[in-house]
């Protein structure tokens, strides 16, 4: 029997909730259990909860209102992908890319873990929408943790609150999230404050759709409702139930003839999701909007009108701040003016945020900060020890509400139809700026082997190129190959349906000259590719057969504004017959790993790419 009664609100009236917050309660021994109810006061209340920990920092309500800063304990800054664990019955079902375990092995792992964790602590019941309330694409999660600053970045990313409670009613389902940081305190201990265990567990039971997290506080590990339900556990969903899961923002364009096409696209962590989702396009093309429907997850469902209809799961964004400025997003820039969170960010003398890339916003750098550690930063120390002020992973959490950029349809329930998908990778190599596959077959298979040059988002070695395959190679929840041969379906299913399917484009901003630089201006000037698509959807635009995809011809970009010459657009365009010989040895690598139940049409269609590059 647990020891601690629930006292489940009135308004709790599932059955199975109340019974599984009582079987967590009784293992994990919190000494209150706090019902969330998602309003602006609980809000507040809790915010001051953490100033008063010493968690969060108030910032200086005359420059961010209503905001706060938060500065982590500097062993739990990221995701930590080695301890992430898709825990199915059979190993083959995870894959290659998955760390597993079996689930009976795992839980006997984590059940001395969890036993007690929470002691001295307050277990707070977080129920939250992935999804607009009640949509037939969204699903509903309830979290368990032990951390204020868990809730309250659940608040800004979900749906958050009371009226879920509504919509799952006596028996409706929900996916178990329980959190924990791993810190118990044992009476009149004082707590620190960032607490967090040096033993972590991210981990997925695909089968029973359970999510376990232990030992961290940070990010993708602790806001459950983030990359462990919206991809890993939703994308086992999608497979079973004929759905897409994915890593992708999603955004509106408009032209100035008032017509309106969906676009949503995958690209690996912090390589600018959020700006190509918040995208202001560039003098030279008035007349055209960017609205953002979402910064970095899909649910993707055909449709009986034989269209792919997506939402945004998420409410809010969760976005790296490094970077980030009024040249590379400024929509992004002014989001960020009130109630935000500001995660492992620099403090000003005078209360405000600051992280690298502010200095280009006409300020220069800052005479003295406070850096994320809680040092003394200044441009001279920086200078001769290379310390950044802002941890390259910072975030700010903020409601999508505050984008100034949102799209009207943002929160429609219907979702919106897809027109085209975009898979962008990082290389500064080989893949072109922009193509457009043939066939859904073959841009498939520019997913499949999509590469990228490691970032922040992970704990782990920077600047190494590995295999990312539609920018999920560390949120897919299950095997790999089975998750292409089930994008590989969809082709199928829409047809049935007599659907026209979206058109797939192969990105890559990030092309680099022989000195070394970025060749391609990105940001803003990334409209001039969106244009070119928008173009080739409509068949204004011919675009030149390669071995990777159609391309667009020099002329074929708007260029206006832009001073970019043939040469330059070559040095981001070309196709080095030699760099693509040991490219396809490497999709030749990757495929290997990748053996079990890859899709033989995936190996035929690389055997067709040969014959061209060798035509
Ligand atoms: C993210 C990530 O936080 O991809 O969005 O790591
Ligand atoms: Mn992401």
């Amino acid at each position: 029997m647990p020891s601690l009664k629930t006292n489940a609100p009135s308004f709790v009236k599932n059955a199975k909730l109340i019974a599984w917050v009582a079987d967590m309660a009784a293992l994990t021994q919190p000494d209150r259990i706090y019902w969330c109810d998602g309003s602006d006061d609980e809000y507040a209340r809790l915010c001051q909860q953490l100033v008063d920990a010493g968690t969060f920092k108030k910032l200086n309500p005359a420059k961010r209102p209503n905001s706060f800063l938060a500065c982590s304990d500097p062993s739990d800054v990221a995701r930590v992908e080695d301890r992430t664990y898709i825990c199915c019955e059979k190993k083959e079902n995870a894959g290659p890319t998955n760390n597993w375990m079996a689930p009976v092995d795992m839980r006997t792992t984590l059940q001395p873990l969890f036993d007690g964790c929470m002691k001295g602590r307050t277990m707070y019941v977080v129920p939250f929408s992935m999804g607009p309330l009640g949509s037939h694409i969204s699903h509903i999660g309830i979290e368990l943790t032990d951390s204020a600053y868990v809730v309250v970045n659940q608040k800004i990313m979900t749906r958050m609150g009371k009226a879920v409670y509504d919509v799952l009613g006596t028996d409706g389902a929900f996916v178990p999230c329980i959190h924990t940081v791993g810190a118990p305190l044992a009476a009149g201990q004082a707590d620190v404050k960032w607490p967090c265990n040096s033993t972590k567990y991210i981990v997925h039971y695909p089968e029973t759709r359970e999510i376990w997290s232990y030992g961290s506080g940070y990010g993708g590990n602790a806001l459950l409702g983030k990359k462990c339900f919206a991809l890993r556990i939703a994308s086992n969903m999608g497979r079973d139930q004929g759905w897409l899961a994915e890593h992708m923002l999603i955004l509106g364009v408009t032209n100035p003839q008032g017509k309106k096409y969906h676009v949503a696209a995958a690209f690996p962590s912090a390589c600018g999701k959020t700006n190509f989702s918040m995208l202001v396009p560039p003098a030279g093309f008035e007349g055209w909007k960017v609205t953002t429907i979402g910064d970095d997850i899909a649910w993707i469902k055909p449709h009986a009108d034989g269209k792919m209809y997506a939402i945004n799961p998420e409410a809010g964004y969760f976005g790296v701040a490094p970077g980030t400025n009024f040249h590379t997003n400024p929509n992004c820039m002014a989001s960020l003016d009130k109630n935000v969170i500001f995660t492992n960010v620099a403090l000003t003398d005078d209360g405000d945020v600051w992280w690298e890339g502010m200095e280009q916003d006409g300020g220069g750098f800052p005479a003295h900060l406070i850096d994320w550690q809680g040092k003394d930063w200044t441009p001279e120390l920086a200078k001769a020890n290379g310390v950044k002020a802002a941890h390259p992973n910072s975030r700010f959490t903020v409601a999508a509400g505050n984008n100034p950029a949102l799209d009207p349809e943002w929160d429609n329930p219907a979702g919106v139809a897809i027109d085209a998908f975009i898979f962008g990778g990082r290389r500064s190599t080989t893949v072109p700026l922009v193509t457009e596959s043939r066939n859904w077959m073959e841009g498939v298979y520019m997913a499949a082997t999509m590469g990228s040059e490691t970032t922040a988002a992970a704990v782990g070695q920077m600047g190494v190129v590995r295999r990312d395959p539609f920018a999920m190679l560390p949120f897919c929840g299950y095997n790999m190959s089975d998750y292409f041969q089930h994008w590989l379906d969809m082709e199928h299913k829409l047809e049935e349906q007599g659907h026209t399917l979206p058109k797939i484009f192969c990105v890559n901003w990030f092309r680099k000259n022989d000195a070394g630089k970025f060749v391609w201006p990105g940001y803003g000037d990334n409209m001039r590719v969106l244009k070119w698509m928008i173009d080739r959807l409509e068949g204004a635009a011919q675009g030149v057969e390669t071995m990777f995809g159609v391309a667009p011809l020099f002329d074929e970009l708007t260029w206006t504004g832009l001073p970019f010459s043939a040469e330059q657009f070559n040095t981001v365009t070309s196709i080095d017959k030699a760099a693509w010989a040991e490219e396809l040895k490497l999709h030749t690598a990757h495929f290997e790993q990748l053996s079990y139940h890859l899709p033989q049409a995936l190996i035929e269609t690389k055997a067709v790419l040969e014959q061209r590059l060798n035509a």
